[in-house]
């Protein structure tokens, strides 16, 4: 089995994994519309209390029995198999949308390189979203089947700190914008009178697991390649304040352009690919900020997308047999038939399903109805079903943080997600 060359480069796959798509147009958004400010504190609780614990958790579970998903599944308990296979469909599932997305981003980088403006309505109702998707899809398929070494190794190594460097760039230069002051107020004036809605909370732990790619075994399949002296609470803590320092420049560079050219705060697809070129369009040097945006946006994107494709490869070449080879091949097949029908959603064959598009009924059912049951399951399994012994040998956390750890793993996560899987379901 291969193993990562060192503690650095999975620290930067794992960095690359969370931070994504979510971070840059999902997380400034809800903080938006959740109370400014205020929603920071809900979300850092589900952070600190929900999401690092778990990821604490299954980066012992991976290393400790350097298994895929759906084999660990099977030692938790010789019937829970089948419960892995479902983990890693939803995770399929999330990543059929998510490289159409990813697809989105590609485009828009190459519209900027090539200085065209194309409205999104006039990309959307092309047959354009589609093949971008097919070149997502080859390039995530492409570099899964490379391996760990030579495939996700190398794109992380380059484009995680690629993605920091042009993250801290787009943020010095937003400070300087007339639109500085009222965005961040826009974004962080807290409106405590919102921590009284249950949908605040809710939307925080969601976006926490979401963010931090936590429950989604993603972290047991990385973790699997773990060297046995890398220390996990500190990369779990290394990984966590990363993804939350790329999510807070974002809004910081998000809400500086929106106010400072009058645009309207709008949500998700909207904000990246309507609003904010036409921002672009407006500035002095519009252009060269246009293409590092959208860099930052594909490589965000592609490495988190890339995570999401190693869980299925490792698992279908460790429960078949198959290479690597032929794992990410017929990964690719599938998901460019099941994502086909979101990328043509906003098309103009429109395709909708009970009324909503099906890109947007993939990411409210899967991306995030699937992702909290995904991640209860996954909590419970490696909770419940196994010895606290694991957590303990793989962390040596000290007593008291190894109770605290093991507590929340085994009672508040599995009741937070169980509330929150129900209250979306209704
Ligand atoms: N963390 C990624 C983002 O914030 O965009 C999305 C993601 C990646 C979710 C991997 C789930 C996952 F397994």
């Amino acid at each position: 089995m291969e193993r990562w060359s060192s503690r650095l480069v999975f620290i930067l796959a794992a960095i690359g994994s969370a931070v994504g798509i979510g971070n840059i147009w999902r997380f400034p958004m809800i903080v938006g519309q959740n109370g400014g400010g205020a929603y920071l504190i809900p979300y850092f609780l589900a952070v600190v209390c929900l999401a690092v614990p778990l990821m604490i958790l299954e980066m012992a579970v991976g290393r400790h029995w350097r298994s895929n998903l759906v084999a660990s599944f099977g030692l938790a308990g010789r019937k829970l198999e089948v419960v892995g296979w479902l983990v890693c469909l939803i995770v399929l599932l999330i990543l059929s949308y998510y490289l159409v997305i990813t697809g989105w981003t590609l485009a828009y980088l190459v519209f900027s390189l090539l200085g065209s403006s194309v409205s999104f309505s006039a990309f959307s109702s092309s047959l354009q979203p589609v093949i971008y998707f097919m070149i997502s899809v080859l390039v995530t398929g492409v570099i899964a089947s490379l391996g760990v070494n030579m495939g996700i190794e190398r794109i992380v190594s380059f484009m995680i700190p690629f993605v920091f460097l042009i993250l801290l760039a787009l943020t010095l230069f937003s400070i300087s914008l007339p639109g500085f002051r009222p965005g961040m107020d826009f974004f962080l004036r807290p409106d405590y009178s919102m921590l009284s809605r249950p949908e605040v909370w809710i939307a925080a732990i969601g976006q926490a697991f979401f963010s931090l790619s936590v429950g989604m075994g993603v972290l047991i399949t990385y973790g699997s390649y773990l060297k046995a002296d890398a220390d996990i609470p500190q990369s779990a803590l290394i990984i966590t304040f990363f993804d939350l320092l790329a999510s807070m420049l974002a809004g910081m560079i998000v809400f500086s352009l929106v106010f400072t050219f009058g645009l309207e705060p709008a949500a998700g697809a909207e904000l990246a690919f309507s609003t904010l070129p036409r921002a672009f369009g407006l500035m002095p040097y519009g252009r060269v900020f246009s293409v590092l945006f959208f860099a930052l946006l594909f490589s965000a994107a592609l490495t988190s997308a890339i995570s999401m494709m190693e869980v299925n490869v490792a698992a279908i070449m460790g429960q078949s047999g198959a290479s690597r080879k032929r794992a990410s091949l017929f990964l690719m097949i599938l998901l460019a038939g099941i994502g086909a029908p979101s990328a043509l959603s906003y098309s103009s064959l429109d395709l909708r399903f009970y009324g909503s598009r099906i890109l947007d009924l993939m990411d409210v059912s899967v991306g995030t109805v699937g992702l909290s049951f995904s991640a209860l399951l996954v909590a419970i399994a490696f909770r419940w079903f196994i010895s606290n012994d694991v957590l303990a040998g793989e962390t040596h956390l000290s007593r008291r943080q190894l109770s605290a750890v093991s507590n929340l793993t085994k009672y508040a996560i599995p009741i937070a997600l169980l509330m929150i899987t129900v209250a979306m379901i209704m």
